[in-house]
């Protein structure tokens, strides 16, 4: 099984930090460093410096690479975002930025996630610049182009609140299967697992996703897991425990599928989670802020060992 935790800045190089990604995972996302306004920030010029130095982090600690995102709605540079590029234009920009960054890390990435959250709610496609200007034919266009530029990398499709029985997870089934009848070369479907303590999707509904993939000839992998508290009225011990539990019904879910080998958590100790930053305090990861195991931790390794 790769166990990872996704990097969003500097913090790999805090040597705590440094020692826990080595010491408990093996593997790295970089979590923002290869997004279009990091790697790609003017047209035409590119810009690897961040994330290179993370990859070789990941390599000197012989860390398994999910490289992480091609295509996109946040995080794109003003000059594309604003650019007001017709079709075929975008189209070209789009073809050069996937065979530049994929062909960079060619040989070195065991997971592109390659195109995200392109998938509403409600099974439509979800409004973007790619599918405003290009139309949903993007996605095939992404994959194409990266299998080109690294035929060795596992390619997932990456979305959140698709992990259960769902519209959206139908439709992301249906999405695969229409790239798949096309010949376009997908490997997966990120699961991203960014839930609640209340109303994760249950054990049953996951395996049932897991499986219905898995007879597509697809993996499934845990891309983004953590598990929010801030909203819960119970106390501490309470939240530790339930966290717990949604950790390990997750694990043991993805233990027991035969198409589940990765398992990544959205960053790795409470005090740098993305979610403090973008919702207000909270504590959804392993590791609290001292970079201590938390019974979420145990949770997880119990589950790794199996019954
Ligand atoms: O880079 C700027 C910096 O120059 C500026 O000074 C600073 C001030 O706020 O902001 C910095 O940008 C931030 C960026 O992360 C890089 O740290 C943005 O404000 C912030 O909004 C952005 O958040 C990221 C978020 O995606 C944006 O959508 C999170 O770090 C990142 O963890 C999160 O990751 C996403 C996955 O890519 C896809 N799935 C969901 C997941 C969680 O939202």
């Amino acid at each position: 099984m790769w166990v990872g935790a996704a990097i969003g800045g500097e913090e790999w190089r805090d040597p705590g930090i440094a020692k826990l990604l080595a010491s408990e995972f093996n593997m790295l996302t970089v979590g923002n460093y290869m997004k279009w306004e990091s790697v790609h920030p003017e047209p035409g010029r590119y810009d690897f410096s961040h994330a290179d130095a993370l990859v070789a982090f990941a390599r000197a600690n012989r860390m398994a690479l999910h490289a992480h995102v091609l295509v996109w709605e946040n995080q794109l540079p003003d000059w594309l975002r604003l650019g007001n590029f017709g079709r075929a234009e975008l189209i070209d920009i789009l073809c050069r930025h996937i065979k530049t960054v994929v062909g960079h890390y060619r040989g070195q990435v065991y997971t592109w996630d390659v195109v995200n959250e392109a998938i509403a709610d409600d099974g439509s496609f979800g409004d973007n610049l790619w599918l405003r200007t290009i139309g949903p034919e993007y996605i095939a266009m992404a994959f194409q182009w990266a299998a080109e530029a690294d035929p060795d990398a596992i390619l997932l499709y990456n979305d959140f609140q698709s992990e259960g029985l769902n519209e959206k997870s139908q439709a992301i089934y249906a999405l695969a299967q229409g790239l798949q009848a096309m010949n376009i070369p997908i490997d997966g479907i990120g699961l991203q697992m960014h839930v609640w303590l209340d109303g994760p999707p249950t054990p049953q509904d996951l395996a049932a996703n897991m499986q219905r993939l898995a007879a597509l000839g697809l993996q499934v992998q845990i891309t983004e897991m953590d598990v929010r508290t801030q909203y819960s009225t119970l106390g501490l011990p309470e939240k530790l425990r339930q966290q717990a539990e949604v950790y390990r019904q997750a694990m043991s879910t993805c233990v027991a599928a035969a198409n589940c080998k990765v398992f990544v958590m959205w960053g790795t100790i409470d005090r740098l989670s993305w979610i403090n930053e973008h919702y207000g305090p909270d504590m959804p990861l392993p590791f609290d802020g001292n970079n201590q195991p938390k019974p979420a931790y145990y949770a997880l390794i119990e589950a790794l060992r199996g019954p």
